[in-house]
């Protein structure tokens, strides 16, 4: 009911404006109509959810895909709002002629890295001065917790060097751009030593790394406050920016694998569930208030539970309900259990 509608003149943004901005994923569509005024309203930050991938915006070796990169941070700009990009280099949304030359072969090392440059140069010198920080390096470390990092292609061909051109190429693109490690399950101590181990090594070399990105896809059971704090207070002790950078909270458990959705599986948004989520985005949000020092923003992966990735991830057709805005673009108990402290 309208009782539940936030005041017209503060947003997310007023709540938190003497802790850090916060920002949304947003796509072609969201930029236009009810969403783009609940954006503006809400946040003073985007991230182009698939916009700036290399698969979606450098389709083919000689040609760029534009358009839809461009109007999101037009939209930024002309509403003064600050743009993440993302993300340069990610083994997922590839586009097809990247690994390979023209008689179909995988190629060398060196014709690879010669891609890698003039993509990053090309991308990060269009939006100089617009585009505040990158995601330069997305997903780089492995899943499983025996091994370090990712058997991609990129490591395939290139070893470890593909994560340290990466950076070196954005930084000599934009001197002043802050440059990202991104990756997921980051509180999970398996993976947070592995993630810390990559980026004190890339510290240490002098690699021009100034933060790290823990995305945030969590759930109404994870991570604990405990494993938040210290991944935090880790990440930040190698002297990193620290950003929560796709935040949503998923009101089914994390599995491993995709699945088929049951037949008999509900997914009812039930007000048991509606209150849990409300009660650990409320945990999150004090915990990351706690830190302001390290935290340099926290930005959601998606504007209402209208559209989500977990709609489709890791069970197809399965409904979640995983943000701060419901269906209507209404805000739900957790925006509330967030703006109140
Ligand atoms: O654009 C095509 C469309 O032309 C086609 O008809 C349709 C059919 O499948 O696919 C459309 O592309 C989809 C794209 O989203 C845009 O909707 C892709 O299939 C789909 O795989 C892609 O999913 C994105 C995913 O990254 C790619 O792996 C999600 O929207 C996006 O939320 C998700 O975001 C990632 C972050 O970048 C990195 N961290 C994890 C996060 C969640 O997976």
């Amino acid at each position: 009911g309208s009782s539940r509608r936030p005041a017209a003149d503060k947003g997310l943004k007023d709540y938190y404006k003497d802790y850090f901005p916060v920002g949304v994923a947003v796509g072609p569509q969201s930029i236009k109509g009810p969403e783009a005024a609940l954006i503006k309203a809400q946040f003073n930050s985007v991230t182009p959810e698939n916009a700036m991938k290399m698969g979606p915006i450098h389709p083919e070796e000689n040609r760029y895909f534009w358009t839809d990169a461009d109007a999101i941070v037009d939209f930024a700009q002309a509403n003064k709002l600050r743009v993440r990009g993302h993300t340069l280099c990610w083994h997922e949304q590839t586009p097809k002629w990247l690994f390979k030359d023209a008689q179909g072969k995988q190629v060398s090392k060196d014709v690879l890295l010669a891609r890698l440059k003039s993509h990053i140069e090309t991308v990060v010198k269009r939006y100089k001065g617009r585009i505040y920080a990158w995601d330069v390096v997305n997903e780089a470390i492995d899943d499983n917790p025996q091994a370090f990092l990712r058997n991609s292609e990129w490591y395939q061909i290139c070893g470890e060097d593909f994560i340290v051109k990466a950076f070196e190429y954005a930084h000599a693109a934009d001197p002043k751009a802050v440059l990202f490690y991104n990756d997921y399950n980051t509180e999970r101590p398996e993976k947070r030593e592995r993630v810390y181990r990559l980026l004190k090594k890339l510290k240490d070399a002098g690699v021009p790394v100034h933060g790290v990105g823990l995305q945030g896809h969590w759930s109404i059971f994870e991570p604990t406050e405990q494993e938040l704090r210290t991944a935090i207070e880790q990440f930040a002790s190698l002297g990193l920016q620290v950003q929560i950078t796709e935040l949503d909270v998923s009101v089914y458990p994390w599995e491993k694998e995709r699945r088929a959705r049951r037949p008999d599986e509900s997914d009812a948004y039930t007000p048991e569930l509606e209150q849990k989520q409300a009660a650990q985005y409320q945990m999150f949000f004090r915990v990351f208030r706690d830190y302001k020092k390290h935290l340099t923003g926290v930005t959601f992966w998606n504007v209402s539970d209208k559209y989500t990735w977990l709609d489709t991830y890791p069970v197809p057709g399965r409904k979640n309900y995983p943000l701060l805005f419901d269906q209507n673009l209404q805000p739900k108990k957790a925006y509330q259990a967030v703006v109140k402290f």
